[in-house]
């Protein structure tokens, strides 16, 4: 195993719902953590947002003002990446999941960057071996997928793609451990490991409910219960969209075969526009929610 250098500086690039959860996590792990966006006040915007996430926190115990205090002191806003880049150990881009906007990024990053530095996408789908190939040292370019809340999710997925070098590898799991998660490293395919497996039981609940093996509502029990899943399948979907979930799962269809064939119920849901929470309404409905707590819609 190499010898892992003591990390101090981290540049999150991308201060949306991840990019602001990855800096949190970073800056809670002692780093020194500089923020950049593209968009102007979203660094801002994403500050007031970590600040208040912070402030729940000392509100239920789970850290003091003080602490608070100082994880807020090491989050800084990048002035511009050409200032930014230099000083960092390890980037963390989680910019808009476009190929275009990423290789255009890394290109950059690669112009700027220390050589030895980890350059990392945060990437849900697409190939970090592309985006790798857009600079000249594919091998310290990985994934590090955090889930959201990227504060509260505990692990990371360590992607390696065709280049990325068994030193990478192991600098990133350790920075993992440093901030304070578990990491499992995984060969780039399709679906990592989560979202592969995730989308394969989203798409046989709705198998299930399609051929009335089981009502949505039993179906969720039977998998909270029987497998110590922490919400249901059904559940799970309303909360992420079953729009994106079929996205997800045509990507994997197309990737990987018949065996992720979106389920044609599912299908109906969205061409339904029964999206999930987002809209009041998926498999169960939320639109009377506060009234009457949540029911199985019709
Ligand atoms: N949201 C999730 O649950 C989730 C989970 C895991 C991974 N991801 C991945 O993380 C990445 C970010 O997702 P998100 O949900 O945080 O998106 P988001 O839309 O909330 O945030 C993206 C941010 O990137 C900024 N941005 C866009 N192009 C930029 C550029 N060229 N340079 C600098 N900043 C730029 C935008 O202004 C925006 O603030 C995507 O690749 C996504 O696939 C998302």
């Amino acid at each position: 195993v190499a010898q892992v250098p003591i990390l101090t500086t981290v540049l999150v690039i991308g201060a949306g719902t991840m990019g602001r959860g990855i800096a949190q996590v970073a800056a809670a792990a002692g780093l020194t953590t500089i923020l950049h966006d593209a968009a102007p006040g979203q660094v801002d915007r994403a500050l007031e947002l970590v600040a208040r996430d912070l402030q729940k926190g000392v509100t239920l115990g789970k850290l003091t003002a003080a602490e608070r205090e100082d994880i807020l002191g090491r989050l800084r806003p990048a002035g511009s990446l050409s200032e930014a880049v230099p000083l960092a150990e390890v980037v963390i881009e989680a910019i808009v999941e476009d190929m275009a906007a990423k290789t255009a990024l890394f290109a950059e990053l690669d112009s700027l960057a220390p050589p030895e530095a980890l350059l990392a996408t945060n990437t849900s789908a697409l190939s970090i071996t592309e985006i790798a190939a857009a600079t000249d040292r594919p091998g310290t370019v990985l994934g590090l997928h955090f889930f959201n809340p990227a504060p509260r999710m505990a692990l990371v997925e360590v992607v390696r793609g065709l280049e990325t070098t068994d030193d990478t590898v192991n600098r990133a799991l350790e920075l993992v451990v440093a901030l304070g998660k578990r990491g499992v490293t995984v060969n780039e395919f399709p679906g990592f490991a989560v979202s592969r497996i995730n989308a394969m039981i989203g798409n046989e609940a709705f198998y299930m409910l399609m051929e009335g093996v089981a009502s949505a509502r039993d179906i969720d029990t039977a998998l909270t219960l029987g497998l110590n899943h922490p919400m249901g399948p059904f559940e799970l979907g309303d909360m992420v969209g079953w729009d994106i979930r079929l996205k997800v799962l045509e990507h994997l269809h197309a990737t990987l075969g018949e065996k992720f064939r979106p389920c044609p119920l599912l299908r109906k849901y969205v061409a339904a526009g029964r999206l999930g929470r987002k809209v009041g309404r998926g498999v169960y409905d939320y639109r009377d929610e506060d009234r009457r707590g949540r029911k199985d819609a019709s």
